[in-house]
């Protein structure tokens, strides 16, 4: 999949946190501590510190959500993460993001703290972080 894909399916995936652009998924993937998952019409992109990763992002293009993609990319990931060595998997989701938040309670992720009024919306509404987290 290239960054211009990626930043597609980004951009019809997300408001909040904003779309990220092709040159930011080119910079990303230029780390070592970056690994790239991808389906048919989705992706998960993981990064690694030590004994710690976090998933940066996950995203299915809306023509192609609840067919397993989501599923199937997030175990994927938390295998990359476990082949790297991780012991921990954290990630930060929208609270009021219910399919995400259910995909990720699915995979076994428990809430570990709230970031409360962490995201600015373009409108200036903020919206609240979950942090959550996975032990691998
Ligand atoms: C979250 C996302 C990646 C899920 O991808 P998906 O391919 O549709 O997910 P799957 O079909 O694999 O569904 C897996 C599980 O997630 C949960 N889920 C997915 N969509 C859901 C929805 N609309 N409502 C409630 N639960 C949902 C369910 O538990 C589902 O299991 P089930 O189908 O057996 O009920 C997708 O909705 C997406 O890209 N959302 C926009 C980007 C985003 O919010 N990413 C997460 C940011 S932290």
């Amino acid at each position: 999949m290239t960054p211009a894909q990626l930043a597609a399916i980004h951009a019809a995936s997300f408001t909040q946190p904003r779309p990220w652009s092709a040159d930011e998924f080119v910079a990303l993937l230029a780390s070592e501590r970056t690994r790239l998952l991808t389906s048919e019409n989705g992706f998960a992109l993981i990064q690694t510190a030590g004994p710690e990763a976090e998933l940066l992002t996950i995203a299915v293009h809306p023509n192609a959500r609840r067919t397993g993609q989501g599923r199937d990319l997030l175990a994927r990931a938390l295998t990359a993460a476990q082949k790297a060595k991780c012991e921990d998997i954290f990630l930060e989701v929208v609270d009021d993001n219910t399919p995400a938040i259910a995909l990720y309670r699915d995979a076994g992720f428990r809430e570990r703290a709230i970031r409360k009024d962490y995201y600015n919306g373009a409108n200036g509404k903020k919206s609240s972080a979950l942090v959550m987290h996975k032990s691998l």
